[in-house]
């Protein structure tokens, strides 16, 4: 039983943020009042914050006080039993990048907004696909950063590379368009393809990329419109393909007269990788991605550049369904790609995350995982006779959430794979986190 005051004060501030009686964001009373109010000490009223601290459930900022926290690992927009995660779960399941200095480049940015000019320009309206100087903002980077040439009519704001992807298939695709696809692949892809009546055919994968002979053998026997493919670092196997394989891939495409749809959502994390598909066969490719793996995830800023055969339908399927993005979105979004943040952004990730999978590495040593050295995931194969639901199961209750193979997975047998996201976590939580990952699949008999 908590008898404690702080540990009751504990149990009842977490309950009233929970049930959402606090809501997130609301200015909780400062030690002093909360400790007035509830006749105990302040230094006890700071340990009840300490607490609701570390619990995730509430963040102190220095000199403004101490607010509810805004949990982004709730994930309140799914339904099923993995999904209601407490607050307090450590949620491997999703990667929401968070880092230290996020809410300061925000802050910067606002007053920045507050202050331009033609503070009103941000209420217009804008063209479907965005506004020219923000599209070609966007061109430039991908010309500078990613080694694609395209012109701004090319290339579309999205709110987030899922919406880059939903527009490219009702604008390219119809309805039981067969589409090949990794036997391990996006979570999100799947979805979509089974919202729009696609016809996933998956290729089987072998260590260090798709099988592209058996690719070619599928191709030869049915008609398949779209290969979707992760060429660089693949979510969530995390390879990295060669040039000689991207130019294999880019072959098959063109011989068999396949749209390729290239989501590169992780694509900046791998150093020197040879060149996107989007240069390889631009006439033909749909390159994809955003922001969100970098910067935040809940800015929601996607780019999505089309061969320019295909700007039109593209255009008319933006103006049919979304028509455009906020204009406070995409003018902080292209101000942080022209002033060099997002570049110095991608750095800092890049070698963030080759600090956290080293850290994963060597928690996990001896187990067999699947990753790229600078990859925000890893992929963890369990022995073959243990489940992986009750692998789940045994996690969730430790409160830690993973994402099972079977949601990547386009075969009807998913291997027993548990998928571990390494970035929305705080970095020091890695390796006591991952130590109880890897003691709970210990103990299990094998
Ligand atoms: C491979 C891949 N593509 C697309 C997305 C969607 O990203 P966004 O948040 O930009 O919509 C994700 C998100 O996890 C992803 O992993």
């Amino acid at each position: 039983m908590t008898t404690s005051p702080v540990s009751l004060l504990v149990a009842k501030l977490a309950d009233d943020i929970r049930s959402g009686k606090l809501l997130p964001g609301a200015r909780l009373p400062t030690h002093r009042q909360l400790a007035v109010r509830h006749g105990v000490a302040v230094a006890s009223a700071s340990k009840v914050y300490a607490q609701l601290t570390s619990m995730g459930l509430v963040i102190g900022e220095t000199g403004r006080g101490t607010f509810v926290r805004d949990r982004p690992q709730q994930r309140e927009w799914d339904s099923g039993d993995e999904a209601r995660l407490s607050a307090s779960t450590v949620d491997l399941s999703f990667n929401h990048p968070t880092w230290p200095g996020q809410a300061d480049l925000l802050r910067t940015m606002l007053r920045e907004l507050a202050s331009c000019g033609d503070l009103a320009a941000l209420l217009h309206q804008q063209p479907p696909g965005g506004r020219r100087h923000e599209r070609r903002i966007v061109a430039a980077f991908l010309a500078r950063a990613r080694g694609i040439r395209a012109e701004a009519e090319q290339v579309f704001l999205v709110n987030g590379a899922q919406q880059g992807l939903d527009i490219a298939v009702r604008a390219l695709l119809r309805p039981h368009d067969a589409v090949a696809v990794d036997a391990l692949t996006y979570p999100g892809f799947k979805m979509l393809a089974e919202i729009q009546g696609l016809a996933l055919q998956p290729v089987p994968g072998a260590p260090e990329g798709p099988d592209l002979e058996a690719l070619d053998a599928l191709c030869r026997r049915q008609r398949i419109r779209a290969i979707y493919a992760m060429p660089t670092l693949h979510n969530p196997l995390g390879w990295v393909l060669t040039a000689g394989q991207r130019g294999r891939l880019a072959e098959i495409a063109r011989r068999h007269d396949c749209l390729l749809i290239e989501d590169a959502s992780y694509a900046y994390l791998a150093d020197n990788a040879p060149p996107a598909l989007a240069t390889l066969a631009p006439e033909r490719t749909v390159h994809i991605s955003s922001l969100s793996k970098s910067v935040a995830s809940g800015l929601r800023f996607g780019f999505v550049v089309v061969p320019e055969t295909c700007a039109g339908r593209v255009k008319a399927v933006i103006r049919a369904s979304y028509w455009s993005l906020p204009s406070v979105v995409t003018t902080m979004a292209t101000r942080w790609v022209a002033n060099g943040t997002v570049a110095r952004q991608e750095k800092l990730m890049r070698s963030e995350a080759r600090r956290r999978q080293a850290i994963a590495r060597d928690v996990l040593s001896g187990m067999d995982v699947a990753a790229h050295p600078a990859s925000l995931f890893l992929w963890l194969r369990l022995p073959e006779d243990l489940r992986m639901d009750r692998v789940t199961t045994a996690l969730a209750a430790c409160g830690i959430a993973v994402s099972k193979a079977e949601a990547y997975a386009t075969t009807r047998h998913a291997p027993h794979a548990l998928r571990l996201g390494l970035a929305s976590m705080p970095a020091e939580r890695i390796r006591p986190v991952l130590g109880q990952v890897r003691g709970v699949i210990e103990r299990f008999p094998v």
